[in-house]
């Protein structure tokens, strides 16, 4: 059967390499959600472009390190330290992620760095060019170029500077804010601007969407209609597709005789205790802080549970040259030591923090152990999956501190029969709008829309 050609272009590749020799290399799948959902989209002839996590200077270090991608249909941007510092470090995870989360632009930026914000955005621009140019020299007629997220936001104009007849889809994992916060940003022009030369402009719920165009429409001063942003006659259509994960891979893995080996380890391990997980890259905008705090404060006042309960956290670690990243990083482990320290006993602890990434199969066994089958989802309701999971959830304003130590108090009480019918409304929910259902809607959808301009002009 045909299949459609899909480049797929991330600023991180699904495999993150770590250089063993001088021309060897060993590949290990990236941490984070879009890596997540896009591994489990199967149904394409797809390839993707992206950077691989490490400065490679030289020849032969490139040259192996293409080959031992081209086996996982990986792509290769290489990005030199100081486009990294500038562009990802700086533009990306320092300005445009924060304020996106609606943490605002960073102080020293508003205030007296011009230059810095200036040169870092010049940065972005070379680094977006540089993806387009590895596009371009991969693209064949009729491929469908997918582009990912808020590093890339100025590629969409490269690609169609070099080819208008390119299929274009840009696609967003984070929120997009209201235009009062978008437009304290100094490039806020370009980057709408280059963002609408796209076909198709896909976000995860409805309301960043209607974010996005009442951006383009009050900063630019375009015309917003149902169907997307009008500019001269051409039609950028913008629309919600909310996000799966592939959840038969889910399934299929807690059949493994190794992770069901696991699962029984770490039932006697924990037994006689009911195991609370949380697993999160960690970001200012995951609320671990705000998880614990409330943690302890459902301790304080719940002392019968403080041998019955414990708090697994995992932490993976991203980012860590962005002093927010630091900062935080301390921050955390200092409320985990202390909460720790106040009610640890010889024997046992109330929360195991983990600064690392878990493989597939070890997270398999921890989501498993947390009350089998039937476990209880505390939700923030800032998260996009509220929109979708709300029903099965209990959701939570995760700054309130409150608000979040009751939920806990809730979920460990439930009876059995609400748990259970609360894990049955998700698990329909996440099993029937997967990973691979989310691209093809938004694939399908962009071809649609291609072949509608064509007939409109
Ligand atoms: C989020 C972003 C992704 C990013 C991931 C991990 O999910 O939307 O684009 O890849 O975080 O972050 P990192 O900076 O390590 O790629």
């Amino acid at each position: 059967p045909f299949r459609q050609r899909l480049l797929v272009v991330a600023n991180r590749l699904p495999v993150s390499a770590v250089r063993r020799g001088e021309d060897s290399w060993s590949l290990d799948i990236s941490a984070g959600g879009l890596v997540s959902a896009l591994l489990g989209v199967k149904e394409f002839e797809a390839r993707w472009i992206g950077w691989a996590g490490v400065n490679v200077p030289d020849e032969i270090g490139q040259k192996a390190l293409t080959k031992a991608l081209a086996e996982k249909r990986c792509i290769p941007v290489f990005l030199d330290e100081e486009i990294v510092h500038q562009y990802y470090n700086g533009y990306c995870n320092n300005i445009l992620w924060p304020l996106f989360h609606y943490l605002g632009l960073p102080q020293e930026d508003r205030l007296a760095t011009t230059r810095s914000f200036q040169s870092q955005f010049a940065a972005y621009k070379k680094a977006n060019q540089m993806f387009a140019d590895v596009v371009n020299a991969h693209y064949e007629e009729g491929d469908v170029v997918w582009c990912h997220d808020y590093h890339l936001m100025y590629l969409p104009e490269c690609l169609k500077k070099y080819n208008t007849k390119m299929k274009v889809g840009w696609f967003l994992h984070t929120p997009f804010p209201s235009s009062e916060i978008h437009r304290t940003l100094p490039s806020r022009y370009e980057l709408l601007r280059s963002v609408l030369a796209a076909d198709l402009v896909g976000f995860h719920t409805y309301d960043y969407a209607r974010h996005f165009v009442s951006a383009c429409t009050r900063i630019l001063g375009l015309e917003g209609t149902p169907e997307g942003v009008e500019d001269q006659g051409k039609l950028t259509r913008v629309a919600a597709f909310p996000i799966g994960i592939d959840s038969d891979r889910f399934i299929r893995a807690l059949e493994l005789p190794q992770v069901q080996e696991h699962i029984k380890e770490l039932k006697e391990r924990f037994s006689g205790r009911k195991v609370m997980l949380g697993v999160d890259r960690l970001d200012m905008i995951k609320g671990i802080p705000q998880k614990l705090l409330a943690f302890e404060k459902f301790l304080e006042e719940n002392p019968y549970w403080r041998d019955k309960v414990v708090l697994l956290q995992i932490a993976v670690p991203t980012r860590t040259d962005v002093p927010e990243y630091q900062k935080l990083t301390s921050q955390v482990h200092e409320i985990v030591g202390r909460i720790n320290g106040r009610f640890g006993t010889l024997t046992a602890v109330p929360i195991h923090h983990l600064d690392c990434s878990l493989d597939f199969h070890a997270l398999c066994a921890l989501y498993a152990v947390t009350e089998a089958k039937k476990g209880v989802l505390i939700l923030s309701e800032f998260a996009g999956a509220a929109q979708s999971l709300g029903a099965g959830a209990i959701l939570v304003n995760p700054w309130n501190i409150t608000e979040v130590a009751a939920s806990i108090g809730q979920a460990l009480n439930m009876p059995a029969e609400e748990r259970e019918k609360r894990h049955c409304h998700n698990f329909h929910h996440v099993t029937e709008h997967t990973a691979q259902e989310w691209a093809e809607t938004f694939v399908s959808e962009l071809n649609d829309t291609v072949v509608e301009a064509q007939l409109r002009t």
